[in-house]
């Protein structure tokens, strides 16, 4: 195996290794919390149509792309771009995947303390007896409080620290391959369970009979932003990954298997939760306490529901660390490389700073909700300016890099070490980077800013 650099660095073990380290960054809270939130608020279908088309155009050539800047170049986000381009600014794409890692991991430790606290919750029993009405209460009065959801947020990002400290690869690849599986398992069941309610059809109708007419401007950027959230792309933490990948592994199959498995989870995730959010007469617009405010509900209607409730936040709680490690990963492999300071000590440095803006997140649903930005708390304006426009510009420049800075024979050489993507394939690829990707995200951001009116 030919190598750029001496360093001495780890693999995933098999193609398989990288397929579940990649799809358990990929599959988290953007899956099973933040897609079936989004949809209610944007409009259902016609949101979900706009956001598969952005998956396949842009979110699929834009990992592929991470993979093979980080394999072509074995180093993190921005040593990959000093290495495959030394002397030239693309390694400020680096810089801007660490703002957004940062801003991202903020906000979404304070939904990864939700699910502890719903942990918690369903071991107590706590939804018991309840109507929707009350269980929706519960959440809102939990969300509020100064105190406990602070606390969950720093014992779930201590967790993540933990994790990164004593080193990612030995405890992903092994956790995700088993738990993962478990919890489509656990879906499935959910998804028949709700859809078998009564009242369910409304709830099928709103996610998968589209009316184009409730798209807005903002919807489509929303989509965008996802598209990029959901398959952990746009701020180099896939290149990260792609620089633990074999050269025997194919690479463009490990990103098709990925994409795949993401999607299918966040629309499994949307059966389970629209038909019961119209059984039960939940609003679908409700916001981010959706699915906390849904699935009790229908979890206290199920046989056995008692234990349902429990492992489904149990591993929600470890779906979103196994995607929180990727995102804490970039900041520290920063830190490590450009002050040159421990692992260790990297980790303590970035999980205080992002911990510090995680409280202010926390307290913006309570205390702090009257300071708003446009018309956003300090939990929406983050979510906002790092998903839907750190990202998606982050996208653009990588696929800008890609596409006419690496260019075709690079590609295809890096590409057809562990497989074929040649002909047709790669000239569909080339086109995407090149053209379909930077134009649609630059159309799409104009639009919202103003430059640009349709
Ligand atoms: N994709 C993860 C989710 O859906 C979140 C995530 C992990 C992420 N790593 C990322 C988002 C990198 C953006 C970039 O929950």
């Amino acid at each position: 195996m030919s190598e750029r650099n001496k360093h001495k660095r780890d693999f995933f073990s098999s193609k398989f290794g990288v397929i579940a380290a990649a799809a358990g960054s990929a599959i988290g809270l953007g899956n099973i919390w933040k897609f079936p939130y989004i949809t209610g608020v944007y409009g259902g279908a016609a949101f979900l149509f706009v956001y598969l088309l952005f998956i396949l155009a842009i979110g699929l050539p834009v990992m592929l792309s991470e993979f093979i800047i980080g394999r072509s170049s074995r180093r993190n986000a921005f040593g990959a771009f000093k290495v495959l381009a030394p002397g030239t600014s693309w390694k400020y794409i680096g810089v801007l995947g660490v703002s957004a890692a940062f801003l991202i991991l903020s906000f979404y430790c304070v939904v990864a303390g939700w699910s502890l606290q719903y942990v918690i919750l369903s071991f107590e029993n706590g939804f018991s007896n309840k109507s929707p009405e009350e269980i929706g209460a519960m959440f809102t009065s939990f969300t509020e409080a100064p105190i406990r959801p602070v606390i969950t947020q720093l014992i779930f990002m201590l967790l993540t620290a933990a994790i990164v400290i004593i080193g990612i690869k030995k405890g992903i690849e092994k956790y995700s391959k088993i738990l993962m599986p478990v919890l489509v398992v656990i879906l499935i069941i959910l998804c028949i369970k709700s859809v078998s309610l009564e009242g369910a059809k409304a709830g099928l109708v709103f996610l998968f009979n589209p009316d184009f007419s409730k798209l807005t401007g903002d919807g489509i950027l929303v989509a965008l932003g996802h598209a990029f959230f959901t398959l952990s792309i746009g701020m180099g933490a896939l290149i990260t990954y792609g620089s633990y990948i074999r050269e025997n592994n194919n690479m463009a199959n490990i990103a098709v298997n990925v994409t795949v498995a993401d999607t299918v989870i966040a629309i499994l995730a949307g059966i389970a939760i629209f038909p019961a959010v119209f059984a039960f007469g939940i609003e679908p617009g409700e916001g981010p306490g959706l699915i906390f405010i849904t699935l009790p509900n229908v979890f206290h209607q199920m046989q056995g529901g008692y234990i349902f409730s429990v492992l489904f936040f149990i591993l929600l709680s470890i779906a979103a660390l196994t995607s929180s490690i990727s995102i804490l990963e970039v900041v520290v492999a920063y830190f490590m490389e450009e002050f040159e300071i421990g692992r260790k000590l990297s980790t303590v440095i970035a999980a205080i700073l992002i911990s510090v803006l995680g409280v202010l997140c926390s307290l913006s649903m309570g205390v702090l909700s009257p300071f708003t930005l446009f018309g956003l708390n300090i939990f929406d304006l983050i979510d906002w300016i790092s998903t839907n426009m750190l990202l998606p510009i982050g996208g653009l420049l990588i696929a800008l890099f890609i596409g006419w800075f690496f260019r075709r024979n690079r590609v295809q050489e890096e590409v057809s070490k562990g497989g074929k993507l040649t002909g047709i394939y790669l000239t569909v690829f080339m086109f995407l980077v090149k053209f379909v990707v930077p134009v649609a995200i630059a159309i799409i951001m104009m639009n919202k800013v103003g430059l640009l009116k349709f």
